[in-house]
Protein backbone atom coordinates (compact mmCIF):
# COMPACT_ATOMS: atom_id res chain seq x y z
CA UNK A 1 0.00 0.00 0.00
CA UNK A 2 1.66 3.33 -0.79
CA UNK A 3 0.96 6.17 0.93
CA UNK A 4 -1.69 7.67 -1.20
CA UNK A 5 -4.01 4.40 -0.51
CA UNK A 6 -3.34 5.10 2.88
CA UNK A 7 -4.83 8.81 2.81
CA UNK A 8 -8.91 9.19 2.62
CA UNK A 9 -9.96 9.42 -0.75
CA UNK A 10 -11.20 12.92 -0.30
CA UNK A 11 -7.54 13.98 0.49
CA UNK A 12 -6.34 12.49 -2.40
CA UNK A 13 -9.40 14.32 -4.61
CA UNK A 14 -8.37 17.32 -3.40
CA UNK A 15 -4.64 16.62 -4.65
CA UNK A 16 -5.87 15.60 -7.79
CA UNK A 17 -8.42 18.59 -8.14
CA UNK A 18 -5.10 21.09 -6.75
CA UNK A 19 -2.55 19.95 -9.70
CA UNK A 20 -5.62 20.23 -11.95
CA UNK A 21 -6.04 23.70 -11.42
CA UNK A 22 -2.17 24.28 -10.94
CA UNK A 23 -1.64 22.93 -15.04
CA UNK A 24 -4.33 25.23 -15.83
CA UNK A 25 -3.24 27.82 -15.03
CA UNK A 26 0.13 27.49 -15.68
CA UNK A 27 -0.83 26.40 -19.72
CA UNK A 28 -2.81 29.61 -19.61
CA UNK A 29 0.10 31.55 -19.02
CA UNK A 30 2.12 29.20 -21.66
CA UNK A 31 0.08 29.93 -24.40
CA UNK A 32 -0.36 33.58 -23.40
CA UNK A 33 -4.60 33.36 -22.59
CA UNK A 34 -3.25 34.86 -19.66
CA UNK A 35 -0.56 38.10 -20.13
CA UNK A 36 1.88 39.77 -17.57
CA UNK A 37 -0.48 41.70 -15.22
CA UNK A 38 -4.15 40.25 -16.21
CA UNK A 39 -5.97 39.65 -12.97
CA UNK A 40 -7.29 36.07 -11.62
CA UNK A 41 -10.16 35.24 -10.58
CA UNK A 42 -10.57 35.75 -6.83
CA UNK A 43 -10.28 32.21 -5.00
CA UNK A 44 -13.84 32.52 -4.20
CA UNK A 45 -15.17 32.78 -7.84
CA UNK A 46 -12.51 29.90 -8.95
CA UNK A 47 -13.36 27.73 -6.26
CA UNK A 48 -17.53 27.88 -7.16
CA UNK A 49 -16.86 27.55 -10.81
CA UNK A 50 -14.40 24.94 -10.55
CA UNK A 51 -16.42 23.28 -7.83
CA UNK A 52 -13.52 22.69 -5.51
CA UNK A 53 -12.88 23.97 -2.17
CA UNK A 54 -11.58 27.66 -1.60
CA UNK A 55 -8.41 25.80 0.15
CA UNK A 56 -7.57 24.36 -2.54
CA UNK A 57 -7.62 26.99 -5.01
CA UNK A 58 -5.68 29.44 -2.49
CA UNK A 59 -3.00 26.65 -2.08
CA UNK A 60 -2.65 26.79 -5.68
CA UNK A 61 -2.24 30.24 -6.14
CA UNK A 62 0.12 30.29 -3.21
CA UNK A 63 2.21 27.43 -5.26
CA UNK A 64 2.34 29.76 -8.22
CA UNK A 65 3.02 32.64 -6.48
CA UNK A 66 5.90 30.97 -4.51
CA UNK A 67 7.55 29.62 -7.87
CA UNK A 68 6.77 32.89 -9.31
CA UNK A 69 4.21 32.90 -11.87
CA UNK A 70 2.04 34.92 -9.88
CA UNK A 71 2.01 37.75 -7.89
CA UNK A 72 -0.15 38.33 -4.37
CA UNK A 73 -0.53 41.17 -2.40
CA UNK A 74 -2.59 42.05 0.87
CA UNK A 75 -6.28 43.88 -0.45
CA UNK A 76 -5.05 43.73 -4.02
CA UNK A 77 -6.40 40.57 -6.96
CA UNK A 78 -4.15 38.40 -8.05
CA UNK A 79 -2.38 38.84 -11.36
CA UNK A 80 0.21 37.10 -13.68
CA UNK A 81 3.81 37.99 -12.99
CA UNK A 82 5.93 39.76 -15.33
CA UNK A 83 8.05 37.46 -17.53
CA UNK A 84 5.78 34.31 -15.97
CA UNK A 85 5.29 33.17 -19.72
CA UNK A 86 9.18 32.97 -20.25
CA UNK A 87 9.51 30.36 -17.38
CA UNK A 88 6.75 28.15 -19.02
CA UNK A 89 9.30 27.72 -22.54
CA UNK A 90 8.17 24.51 -24.35
CA UNK A 91 10.12 21.78 -22.97
CA UNK A 92 12.82 19.70 -25.43
CA UNK A 93 10.32 16.59 -25.36
CA UNK A 94 7.40 18.57 -26.84
CA UNK A 95 9.94 20.70 -29.38
CA UNK A 96 10.66 17.11 -30.72
CA UNK A 97 6.99 16.47 -31.08
CA UNK A 98 6.56 19.36 -32.90
CA UNK A 99 9.45 19.02 -35.61
CA UNK A 100 11.87 21.65 -34.14
CA UNK A 101 15.26 20.38 -33.21
CA UNK A 102 16.46 21.14 -29.71
CA UNK A 103 19.97 21.25 -28.79
CA UNK A 104 21.52 18.15 -27.90
CA UNK A 105 24.76 15.99 -27.41
CA UNK A 106 25.59 13.94 -30.54
CA UNK A 107 24.20 11.15 -27.85
CA UNK A 108 21.10 13.20 -27.31
CA UNK A 109 20.70 12.81 -31.13
CA UNK A 110 21.09 9.41 -31.57
CA UNK A 111 18.98 8.66 -28.84
CA UNK A 112 16.28 10.83 -30.27
CA UNK A 113 15.62 8.81 -33.30
CA UNK A 114 15.30 5.60 -31.80
CA UNK A 115 11.96 4.30 -31.67
CA UNK A 116 11.54 2.76 -28.44
CA UNK A 117 8.04 0.42 -27.92
CA UNK A 118 4.74 1.74 -25.59
CA UNK A 119 3.89 -0.31 -22.89
CA UNK A 120 0.14 -1.07 -23.82
CA UNK A 121 -2.06 0.82 -21.16
CA UNK A 122 -3.42 -1.89 -18.61
CA UNK A 123 -6.98 -2.51 -19.18
CA UNK A 124 -8.85 -4.41 -16.05
CA UNK A 125 -12.10 -4.61 -17.73
CA UNK A 126 -10.95 -6.71 -20.41
CA UNK A 127 -11.15 -10.86 -19.10
CA UNK A 128 -7.92 -11.96 -22.16
CA UNK A 129 -5.51 -13.83 -21.13
CA UNK A 130 -2.09 -11.60 -21.31
CA UNK A 131 0.79 -13.07 -23.32
CA UNK A 132 3.04 -10.08 -22.47
CA UNK A 133 6.04 -11.19 -21.69
CA UNK A 134 7.76 -9.87 -18.60
CA UNK A 135 4.30 -9.00 -16.43
CA UNK A 136 3.90 -11.64 -13.20
CA UNK A 137 0.68 -12.85 -12.36
CA UNK A 138 -0.73 -11.16 -9.18
CA UNK A 139 -1.92 -14.22 -7.84
CA UNK A 140 1.69 -15.64 -7.89
CA UNK A 141 3.13 -12.77 -5.88
CA UNK A 142 4.13 -13.45 -2.72
CA UNK A 143 2.48 -9.90 -1.08
CA UNK A 144 2.74 -10.69 2.66
CA UNK A 145 6.15 -12.20 2.90
CA UNK A 146 7.28 -9.70 0.44
CA UNK A 147 5.78 -6.64 3.14
CA UNK A 148 6.63 -8.40 6.13
CA UNK A 149 10.25 -8.47 4.41
CA UNK A 150 10.24 -4.55 3.61
CA UNK A 151 8.54 -3.77 6.73
CA UNK A 152 11.75 -5.96 9.07
CA UNK A 153 14.06 -3.60 6.72
CA UNK A 154 12.77 -0.58 6.90
CA UNK A 155 12.82 -0.46 10.47
CA UNK A 156 16.68 -2.02 10.67
CA UNK A 157 17.37 0.74 7.84
CA UNK A 158 16.06 3.55 10.01
CA UNK A 159 19.23 4.83 11.74
CA UNK A 160 20.96 4.77 8.91
CA UNK A 161 18.85 7.26 6.37
CA UNK A 162 21.73 8.29 4.66
CA UNK A 163 23.31 8.11 1.15
CA UNK A 164 24.50 4.49 0.30
CA UNK A 165 27.71 2.98 -1.38
CA UNK A 166 27.04 4.12 -5.05
CA UNK A 167 28.31 0.42 -6.19
CA UNK A 168 25.68 -0.94 -3.84
CA UNK A 169 25.12 -1.78 -0.47
CA UNK A 170 27.96 -4.20 1.04
CA UNK A 171 25.71 -6.83 2.49
CA UNK A 172 23.14 -7.28 -0.44
CA UNK A 173 27.09 -7.77 -2.39
CA UNK A 174 27.93 -10.61 0.23
CA UNK A 175 24.23 -12.20 -0.10
CA UNK A 176 24.77 -12.10 -3.68
CA UNK A 177 28.58 -13.38 -3.74
CA UNK A 178 27.58 -16.48 -1.33
CA UNK A 179 24.17 -17.03 -3.71
CA UNK A 180 26.35 -17.01 -6.71
CA UNK A 181 29.08 -19.31 -5.39
CA UNK A 182 26.43 -21.65 -4.27
CA UNK A 183 23.73 -21.46 -6.92
CA UNK A 184 25.76 -20.99 -9.86
CA UNK A 185 28.97 -22.17 -9.45
CA UNK A 186 30.53 -18.58 -10.15
CA UNK A 187 33.43 -17.67 -7.72
CA UNK A 188 34.01 -13.64 -7.75
CA UNK A 189 35.40 -11.37 -5.46
CA UNK A 190 33.05 -9.17 -4.24
CA UNK A 191 34.80 -5.75 -6.17
CA UNK A 192 33.29 -7.84 -9.30
CA UNK A 193 29.74 -7.48 -8.03
CA UNK A 194 28.06 -4.05 -8.80
CA UNK A 195 24.42 -3.49 -7.96
CA UNK A 196 22.68 -1.39 -10.77
CA UNK A 197 19.02 -0.07 -10.76
CA UNK A 198 17.78 -2.52 -13.51
CA UNK A 199 19.61 -4.35 -16.27
CA UNK A 200 19.09 -1.07 -18.46
CA UNK A 201 21.66 0.96 -16.43
CA UNK A 202 23.83 -1.89 -16.05
CA UNK A 203 23.57 -2.56 -19.94
CA UNK A 204 24.06 1.71 -20.10
CA UNK A 205 27.24 1.17 -17.93
CA UNK A 206 28.93 -1.24 -19.86
CA UNK A 207 28.63 1.31 -22.92
CA UNK A 208 29.74 3.76 -21.27
CA UNK A 209 33.00 1.91 -19.85
CA UNK A 210 33.62 -0.13 -23.06
CA UNK A 211 32.56 0.89 -26.37
CA UNK A 212 33.19 4.51 -28.27
CA UNK A 213 31.38 5.81 -30.98
CA UNK A 214 31.83 3.31 -34.21
CA UNK A 215 32.58 0.52 -32.36
CA UNK A 216 31.42 -2.81 -33.37
CA UNK A 217 29.14 -4.48 -31.56
CA UNK A 218 27.63 -8.11 -31.97
CA UNK A 219 24.00 -8.27 -30.90
CA UNK A 220 21.71 -11.36 -31.61
CA UNK A 221 18.78 -11.22 -33.84
CA UNK A 222 16.58 -11.62 -32.39
CA UNK A 223 17.26 -9.54 -29.22
CA UNK A 224 16.30 -7.37 -26.36
CA UNK A 225 15.19 -4.55 -28.13
CA UNK A 226 16.26 -1.86 -25.56
CA UNK A 227 20.08 -2.96 -24.74
CA UNK A 228 20.01 -2.98 -28.94
CA UNK A 229 18.92 0.99 -28.51
CA UNK A 230 21.66 1.29 -25.22
CA UNK A 231 24.31 0.11 -28.21
CA UNK A 232 22.58 2.28 -30.84
CA UNK A 233 22.22 5.58 -29.05
CA UNK A 234 26.22 4.67 -27.89
CA UNK A 235 26.65 5.13 -31.35
CA UNK A 236 28.12 1.78 -32.19
CA UNK A 237 27.87 -0.01 -35.53
CA UNK A 238 25.23 -3.09 -34.16
CA UNK A 239 25.93 -6.29 -36.03
CA UNK A 240 23.87 -8.78 -36.20
CA UNK A 241 24.02 -12.46 -35.88
CA UNK A 242 21.67 -15.05 -36.30
CA UNK A 243 19.93 -17.38 -33.35
CA UNK A 244 18.85 -20.94 -33.75
CA UNK A 245 17.50 -23.02 -31.25
CA UNK A 246 20.61 -23.30 -28.86
CA UNK A 247 20.87 -19.63 -29.16
CA UNK A 248 23.77 -17.61 -30.65
CA UNK A 249 25.21 -19.02 -33.51
CA UNK A 250 28.80 -19.01 -33.28
CA UNK A 251 29.72 -19.59 -36.73
CA UNK A 252 28.55 -16.79 -38.07
CA UNK A 253 30.49 -14.64 -35.61
CA UNK A 254 32.41 -11.99 -37.70
CA UNK A 255 35.97 -12.43 -38.54
CA UNK A 256 36.83 -8.62 -38.02
CA UNK A 257 37.90 -7.34 -34.21
CA UNK A 258 34.81 -6.91 -32.45
CA UNK A 259 34.72 -4.43 -29.34
CA UNK A 260 32.04 -6.19 -27.89
CA UNK A 261 29.46 -9.14 -28.10
CA UNK A 262 25.68 -8.53 -26.55
CA UNK A 263 24.64 -12.49 -25.49
CA UNK A 264 21.52 -14.17 -23.47
CA UNK A 265 23.30 -17.99 -23.44
CA UNK A 266 21.70 -18.93 -20.65
CA UNK A 267 17.87 -18.35 -22.05
CA UNK A 268 17.97 -16.16 -25.48
CA UNK A 269 15.78 -13.48 -25.65
CA UNK A 270 13.30 -13.84 -27.50
CA UNK A 271 13.37 -17.27 -28.54
CA UNK A 272 14.13 -19.12 -25.44
CA UNK A 273 17.68 -21.55 -26.66
CA UNK A 274 19.87 -22.46 -23.97
CA UNK A 275 23.71 -22.22 -25.42
CA UNK A 276 25.34 -25.75 -25.09
CA UNK A 277 28.68 -25.93 -23.63
CA UNK A 278 31.00 -26.39 -26.91
CA UNK A 279 29.13 -23.28 -27.96
CA UNK A 280 30.15 -21.39 -25.03
CA UNK A 281 33.31 -22.57 -25.66
CA UNK A 282 33.61 -21.52 -29.23
CA UNK A 283 32.48 -17.81 -28.27
CA UNK A 284 34.64 -17.49 -25.81
CA UNK A 285 37.60 -18.52 -28.21
CA UNK A 286 36.03 -15.96 -30.64
CA UNK A 287 35.42 -13.44 -27.92
CA UNK A 288 39.71 -14.28 -27.39
CA UNK A 289 40.42 -13.86 -31.18
CA UNK A 290 38.74 -10.44 -31.80
CA UNK A 291 39.17 -8.93 -28.51
CA UNK A 292 35.86 -8.67 -27.60
CA UNK A 293 34.14 -8.04 -24.93
CA UNK A 294 31.37 -10.60 -23.89
CA UNK A 295 28.02 -8.98 -21.85
CA UNK A 296 25.83 -11.73 -20.61
CA UNK A 297 22.73 -10.60 -20.02
CA UNK A 298 21.19 -13.92 -17.36
CA UNK A 299 17.94 -11.64 -16.67
CA UNK A 300 15.78 -14.98 -16.42
CA UNK A 301 18.79 -17.86 -15.98
CA UNK A 302 17.19 -18.66 -12.80
CA UNK A 303 13.54 -19.75 -14.39
CA UNK A 304 14.06 -23.16 -15.48
CA UNK A 305 11.67 -25.57 -15.37
CA UNK A 306 12.54 -28.51 -13.02
CA UNK A 307 15.90 -28.49 -13.50
CA UNK A 308 18.80 -26.48 -11.95
CA UNK A 309 20.02 -22.90 -13.70
CA UNK A 310 22.86 -23.33 -15.64
CA UNK A 311 26.04 -23.54 -13.99
CA UNK A 312 28.37 -20.56 -14.56
CA UNK A 313 32.16 -21.64 -13.34
CA UNK A 314 32.21 -24.45 -15.88
CA UNK A 315 32.61 -21.73 -18.81
CA UNK A 316 33.61 -18.84 -17.22
CA UNK A 317 36.80 -19.92 -15.30
CA UNK A 318 40.15 -18.59 -16.99
CA UNK A 319 38.22 -16.22 -19.64
CA UNK A 320 37.68 -13.38 -17.40
CA UNK A 321 39.72 -10.88 -18.97
CA UNK A 322 37.10 -11.34 -21.85
CA UNK A 323 34.21 -11.36 -19.93
CA UNK A 324 31.91 -8.86 -18.09
CA UNK A 325 28.78 -10.45 -16.10
CA UNK A 326 26.30 -8.85 -15.95
CA UNK A 327 23.11 -10.16 -13.45
CA UNK A 328 19.47 -8.44 -13.39
CA UNK A 329 18.84 -9.02 -9.44
C1 LIG B 1 16.96 -9.89 -22.19
C2 LIG B 1 16.36 -9.02 -21.14
N1 LIG B 1 17.18 -8.35 -20.32
C3 LIG B 1 16.67 -7.55 -19.35
C4 LIG B 1 15.31 -7.39 -19.18
C5 LIG B 1 14.78 -6.49 -18.11
O1 LIG B 1 15.39 -6.74 -16.91
P1 LIG B 1 15.19 -5.76 -15.66
O2 LIG B 1 13.75 -5.75 -15.34
O3 LIG B 1 16.05 -6.33 -14.60
O4 LIG B 1 15.66 -4.41 -16.07
C6 LIG B 1 14.43 -8.07 -20.01
C7 LIG B 1 13.00 -7.91 -19.84
O5 LIG B 1 12.22 -8.46 -20.54
C8 LIG B 1 14.96 -8.90 -21.02
O6 LIG B 1 14.15 -9.55 -21.82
Amino acid sequence: MNQLDAEPSCTRRAVHASRRIYEMIKSQIADGVLGAGDHLPSTRALASDLGVSRTTVIAVYEQLAAEGYLETSQGARTRVAVGAAMQTRTSPAKEMQSGRTPRLSAYGRRAAKLALPSLPAPDATRSVIEFLYGALSSADFPTLAWRRAYDRALLQRQPRLFYAAPEGEPELRVELQGYLRRARGLACDLDQILIANGSQQAIDLCARVLLDPGDPVVIEEPCYLMARRVFEAAGASVRETAVDEHGLVTQDLPNQRTTLAYVTPSHQFPLGGVMPVARRQELLSWAQKSGAWIVEDDYDGEFRYGLRPVDRGSWIQGHLPFLSYLESV
